[in-house]
């Protein structure tokens, strides 16, 4: 087995971690929500979610990953107790980690396609309307060569990243990626917020309304906040983990995770900043969803003085944000082959260039010439479908095997599960959460994943409800079969 590399630095790590954590649902997804959910009120609800699920997750794995010293690939192997049958979702795991680059390198493709066309006045200087922007979208995803392009370019800035190395390249890379792109957010950020009108923006966004929170159903708003929760901090299919395998034990983990939570959670609320000021400034509704960034926004822009830099620097904080996730996945995936078969980084780099790029054409074929494939419903796509494999179903499942494996007798154990959070200097775990992890969390996490599957299915009938809730029961006695089959002698 070859030596495992190090972080470099304490810094290092939190921002590798955090870039893995930075990502779409912090740069689109969180502003669109707490525009829908009443503003400051939803953010008070996701707060609290990110203390007593995403915290006590994010440990969990973190601790596997360094007392293991292993990717997600191998630790369950290193740590279950003899006979027990853990070790095999570490394919699950793995599935996640290359379902969720499927789509992903895809958008990252889409972010640096618009940071070139803003920058070459494609969005500025004319007299474009919403439906010539909306038309400009609709062209790049019916082509699947443009797409195809973009994805590969994403895929190898991000491979050839990974390919120097820990030290050299992700974290040397993603750490100078990630202080651009926080101080991107705060000239962005101060330059939106001093628009004429916008202040109309920061009122909406900044100030609760629970009113509008309760219009919108409080069971939807908690799902939302809980959902975003485990999107956000990436936690569920060790993504997470393998940073944790990089590190020494000088700093305990609880305190890291909270400096990654906290970053990413500034990043989601100063894109909110960025994006509902200037929705307001322009007289632009900012809930549009999905169109929100690249139909609306290049609109703004296009209205706004200095806009073709201004919309170039923006794109760019998009695609800062989406590479170092990409970075960071791509990072697990290379180290699922170095865990398992031993290969030479180089190996793993260039094999899983190839597989990466086959394997993100589905999501590409599906906007244009497999458009008529409509897994979930009508209306939905190959990108929907695997989203919700991944939010719908491993990030929730999955967290609760790390939860399951850190808190029981049938696992690695609470107290080899302590040891390993707080060994290092700084904040302890609070124990007084063990009853709760034990008991309580488990089953919110499971009502998180029954809500999931009730909200995408009902109203459409038996014919997509039975084939998917039949999968999802399969899913859940593998699950069981991991957690409480084999044999359990004691915890290594
Ligand atoms: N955590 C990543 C994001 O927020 C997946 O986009």
């Amino acid at each position: 087995m070859q030596e495992r590399e190090k972080f470099g630095s304490r810094l290092g790590f939190i921002l590798v971690s955090a870039g893995c954590a930075v990502g779409l649902g912090n740069v689109w997804k969180f502003p669109y929500m707490c525009g829908k959910y009443g503003g400051a009120a939803f953010i008070l609800v996701y707060l609290i979610f990110l203390v007593i699920l995403g915290f006590p997750i994010m440990v969990c794995e973190f601790s596997v990953g360094r007392g293991s010293q292993r990717s997600c690939a191998a630790s369950f192997k290193k740590l279950e107790p003899e006979g027990s049958n853990w070790h095999n979702y570490s394919y699950f795991g793995i599935a996640g980690n290359y379902l969720l680059m499927m789509f992903y390198t895809v958008v990252a493709g889409w972010m640096l396609y618009y940071c070139y066309r803003s920058l070459s006045g494609e969005f500025t200087g004319q007299t474009l309307t919403t439906e010539a922007v909306a038309e400009r979208f609709s062209d790049m995803t019916g082509s699947p060569g443009i797409l195809t392009f973009w994805m590969v370019v994403a895929v190898l800035i991000s491979f050839g990243i990974c390919s120097l190395g820990v030290q050299k390249g992700v974290e040397k890379i993603t750490k100078v990626m990630m202080l651009c792109l926080l101080a991107l957010i705060v000239v962005l950020a101060v330059h939106s917020v001093l628009l004429p009108g916008a202040g109309e923006g920061v009122k909406f966004y900044l100030i609760p309304d629970f009113g509008r929170m309760m219009d919108q159903g409080l069971g939807n708003v908690v799902f939302g906040a809980m959902s975003q929760a485990f999107f956000t901090l990436s936690i569920g299919m060790g993504s997470m983990a393998i940073f944790g395998s990089y590190l020494d034990r000088k700093h305990s983990l609880s305190g890291e995770t909270v400096s990654i939570a906290l970053l990413d959670t500034i990043v989601a609320l100063m894109a909110g900043l960025i994006i509902i000021p200037a929705c307001f400034s322009y007289n632009i509704e900012p809930g549009a969803g999905p169109s929100l960034i690249f139909i609306t926004l290049p609109n703004i822009f296009n209205q706004m003085a200095g806009g073709r830099i201004w919309g170039t620097l923006f794109f760019l904080f998009l695609s800062f944000a989406a590479l170092s996730t990409v970075v960071a996945v791509f990072e697990n995936i290379i180290s699922f082959a170095i865990d398992l078969w031993n290969w030479e980084r180089k190996k793993a780099v260039l094999v899983n260039i190839v597989l990466l790029i086959v394997l993100s054409m589905p999501c590409i074929l599906g906007f244009n010439l497999l458009s008529g494939i409509q897994p979930l419903g009508p209306g939905t796509g190959i990108m929907d479908l695997e989203d919700f494999l991944v939010s719908n179903n491993l990030l929730p499942i999955g967290s609760l095997v790390y939860l399951m494996f850190c808190t029981t007798r049938y696992g690695w154990g609470w107290e080899n599960f302590i040891r390993e959070a707080n060994a290092g200097e700084g904040m302890k775990f609070p124990v007084i959460m063990r009853g709760y992890m034990t008991f309580v969390l488990p089953v919110i996490v499971l009502v998180i994943y029954v809500k999931g599957y009730w909200d995408m299915f009902s109203g459409q009938g038996l014919k997509y409800l039975a084939p998917w809730l039949l999968a999802a029961v399969v899913f859940l006695g593998f699950i069981a079969w991991f957690i409480f089959g084999g044999k359990h002698n004691r915890a290594k």
